[in-house]
């Protein structure tokens, strides 16, 4: 049985899909109900109450983990002590990058690392799902405000990730490795909007945000720290977050999906 954490997001509901239409029994974790596949257990659990997950892990031999809570000791520690062996963790690609300012996912990282368990790292870069955050002002006013608009980085499809991770969590042949996973090419914001009005077969106006402005608009949502080292990574990315991963490839055997192709499948989101 596989646990999978984040059940009611983006990338963990997509893990879950996954699993279970590859006839795996899942276990899938959040504090809010989810939208779950016939078949799949729900267990609603806060990370951050690692007692509280015992349950979820009762007869569990692997862990789809993301970053949440403050101890990820104890989560590790109830996951091993239900029968877990191998565990799966999303992380973020500034853990690599940026440790001083990506200390959450860093610190899980370290937890992972030493537990004995058979680990895999996934270390996404940025999401083309972060564009969701445009939806309203496309859909009221077809336009959308970024940062950095002409500052080009290789975004990745959240299905992509959900993919590896499920493929991850199944076969042997992962243990010690850390993916970096990227989309298949950089692009810019302002080519992101583009490729939103193509999808919507109308224009789609960029709006250049000030560092300031965006500052402000991103601290309403992640911590101080969170949003330094993300304007850093939008704004003066190193040479390693503008690079290309051959890992979605090597993992599935095809290549990453692109923002336009996204774009596409996510329309009705714009509309
Ligand atoms: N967006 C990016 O560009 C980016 C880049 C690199 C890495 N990441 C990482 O990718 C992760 C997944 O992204 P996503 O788009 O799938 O996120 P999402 O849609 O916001 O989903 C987050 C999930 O985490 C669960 N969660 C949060 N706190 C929890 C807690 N204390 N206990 C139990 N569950 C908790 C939420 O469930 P409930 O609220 O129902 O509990 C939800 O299911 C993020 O956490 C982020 O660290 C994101």
């Amino acid at each position: 049985m596989i646990v999978v954490t984040g059940a009611s997001g983006n990338v963990g509901g997509q893990v879950v899909a996954l699993l279970a239409a590859a006839g795996e029994r899942v276990t899938a974790v959040s504090r809010r109900t989810a939208e779950l596949p016939e078949g799949v257990r729900q267990v609603r659990a806060d990370l951050d109450d690692p007692a509280g997950l015992k349950d979820a892990f009762e007869g569990a031999d692997a862990l789809f983990l993301l970053v949440a809570g403050q101890n990820p000791q104890a989560i590790l520690d109830a996951a091993m002590a239900g029968g877990v062996r191998r565990v799966v963790l999303l992380s973020s690609q500034g853990a690599g990058t940026r440790p001083d300012f990506y200390r959450h996912p860093a610190a899980f990282e370290d937890a992972v690392r030493r537990s004995g368990l058979e680990w895999t790292i996934l270390r996404p870069g940025g999401f083309h799902s972060n564009a969701y955050a445009w939806a309203e002002s496309v859909r009221g006013g077809r336009s959308a405000a970024a940062p950095f608009g002409d500052v080009g980085l290789p975004t990745i499809d959240p299905a992509d990730i959900a993919e590896v991770a499920a493929a991850v969590l199944r076969e042997d042949g992962h243990a010690g490795r850390v993916y970096e996973l990227t989309g298949p090419a950089p692009t810019t914001p302002r080519e992101r909007v583009a490729a939103i009005g193509a999808a919507l077969g109308t224009p789609v106006r960029f709006a250049e945000q000030t560092r300031e402005e965006a500052r402000a608009q991103m601290l309403q949502f992640m911590p101080e720290q969170v949003v330094e080292g993300t304007l850093a990574i939008l704004g003066e990315p190193t040479d390693a977050e503008q690079r290309v991963s051959p890992d979605v490839e090597r993992v599935l055997g095809r290549a990453p999906r692109s923002f336009a192709d996204w774009a596409v499948r996510n329309a009705s989101a714009f509309r």
